[in-house]
């Protein structure tokens, strides 16, 4: 199939996102930063980062990696500086402003040139235009459901299922395209695989339960009326909106691919290594041949032989910190990022000790612990709190999964219980929700 970028035409294949056509057509620059309007490229492949945004068939900002590439769609790419996607014109900002440009204080001295400033400001500022036109509304549908899990990762499929089999009349919503979530990744050779995937599945449907795909939980809310609606959820499925209301909810998102913080990691051609691997999983896409990877405890080393076994060379694993982990496998850097260099990236410099290292690449994956995505049930009025080792904020549960919200449950990583803890404290949480 065809779809256009700018009005030129790009080869799709069946399954791909717009992200994944793109990607496949060597396209790394998506998108502009919304101050300075820099390059950027994908990251999280999952629809987290918001670095992927793209204008498609005439409304904006829509996460390229989460929209179904179409025949005839027609994609563009936004805030474009006198339309040159590829030139960095806002480069200069580096020389001119070293320490920084502070907008809220550019040129208050004079009144005019104030003036002057702030019309410019307001121009640079914002993401993308309005659509073209006002699409007709479509109606909401309406649900009534006795128990609603979001997340069909290995945590919301044992859930689901555990309490499907016991009787329970449940819903389980899944943001991708099919249930899986971490298990398809193949990251972890002691966490589910995808024949646990499907058996899972099996189960839960011939248990009576209902697997409702492409459907984004983007609102969870306690429910004014009487029980046994306790909650509201509000679930986007392309464009129509469902308001489901539930009696209890387990919430299993799991979690979210961050960068780290050093120069040249938010150019095009940095990548969560999750989102490389369901790239290969779901499209069968590599960027590229030779990666570096670069991230921090057993996420590094596993990811780093996860995107080996899917077909990557590894030109080099740099582990941030600690002791040199003992994996003969695999040439692991013990070293911190100075800066990636190019566009996309082609180098990444490295400090090892005093002396500074620059190693070539086709791309850089970056393996951290997924930050768990507790927003949706801290919303609802469940409990996160920081655990640095968990580089976020898990919620708290109890053994069955329950949070501080009566009809609120959780399981996975979302709750701190990723890898090969998922599928067991979904389980719990499914029995638990039960009862
Ligand atoms: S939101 Fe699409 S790459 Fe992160």
């Amino acid at each position: 199939m065809r779809i256009t970028l700018d009005g030129e035409a790009i080869e799709a294949r069946e399954g791909d996102t717009v992200a994944a056509a793109l990607l496949r057509a060597r396209i790394t620059t998506f998108t502009r930063s919304i101050k300075y309007h820099r390059p950027r490229g994908p990251f999280c492949l999952a629809g987290s980062c918001g670095q992927c945004l793209m204008r498609v068939d005439g409304v904006p900002s829509l996460p390229s990696c989460q929209v179904r590439a179409e025949e005839g769609m027609i994609c563009e790419r936004q805030n474009a500086p006198l339309g040159l996607i590829d030139a960095d014109l806002f480069r200069a900002t580096d020389f001119l402003f070293p320490e920084g440009l502070d907008h809220h204080h550019l040129l208050v001295g004079s009144k005019v040139l104030g003036r002057v400033a702030l019309e410019v400001a307001r121009r640079l500022a914002g993401l993308g235009e309005l659509p073209d036109k006002a699409r007709a509304a479509v109606p909401a549908e309406l649900r009534s459901v006795a128990l609603v899990v979001i997340g069909a990762g290995p945590a919301g499929l044992a859930a689901a299922r555990a309490a499907a089999e016991a009787g329970e009349k449940v819903l389980l919503v899944e943001r991708e395209a099919r249930p899986g979530g971490a298990a398809l990744l193949g990251i972890d050779p002691d966490s589910p695989d995808a024949d646990w995937v499907a058996q899972q599945a099996r189960s839960f449907t011939a248990a009576g339960g209902e697997l409702l795909l492409e459907a984004d939980c983007v609102g969870l809310y306690a429910s004014d009326p009487e029980p046994p609606a306790n909650a509201l959820l509000a679930v986007r499925k392309g464009r129509r909106l469902l308001v489901v209301a539930a009696g209890r909810v387990i919430v299993a998102n799991g979690g979210a691919s961050q960068p780290l913080p050093f120069p040249g990691v938010d150019r095009p051609g940095v990548y969560a290594a999750r989102g490389l691997l369901a790239l290969k999983a779901n499209c069968n896409l590599r960027v590229g041949t030779e990666l570096v990877v670069l991230g921090d405890g057993k996420e590094l080393i596993d990811c780093a032989r996860a995107l080996r076994r899917a077909g990557y060379q590894l030109g080099r694993v740099v582990a941030l910190g600690g002791e040199r982990p003992a994996v003969p496998d695999l040439d692991v850097l013990l070293a911190q990022p100075s800066r990636a260099l190019g566009n996309p990236v082609r180098a990444l410099e490295v400090a090892v000790g005093p002396a500074t290292q620059r190693i070539r690449c086709d791309a850089l994956a970056i393996a951290l612990s997924p930050a768990p995505l507790h927003g949706l049930a801290s919303s609802a009025g469940a409990t996160a709190r920081w655990v640095p080792a968990l580089n976020g904020f898990p919620l708290e549960i109890d053994a069955g999964g329950r949070t501080a919200v009566p009809w609120l449950f959780a399981a996975g990583r979302v709750a701190g219980q990723g890898g090969a803890r998922a599928a067991p404290s979904g389980e719990a949480a499914g029995q638990a929700a039960c009862r």
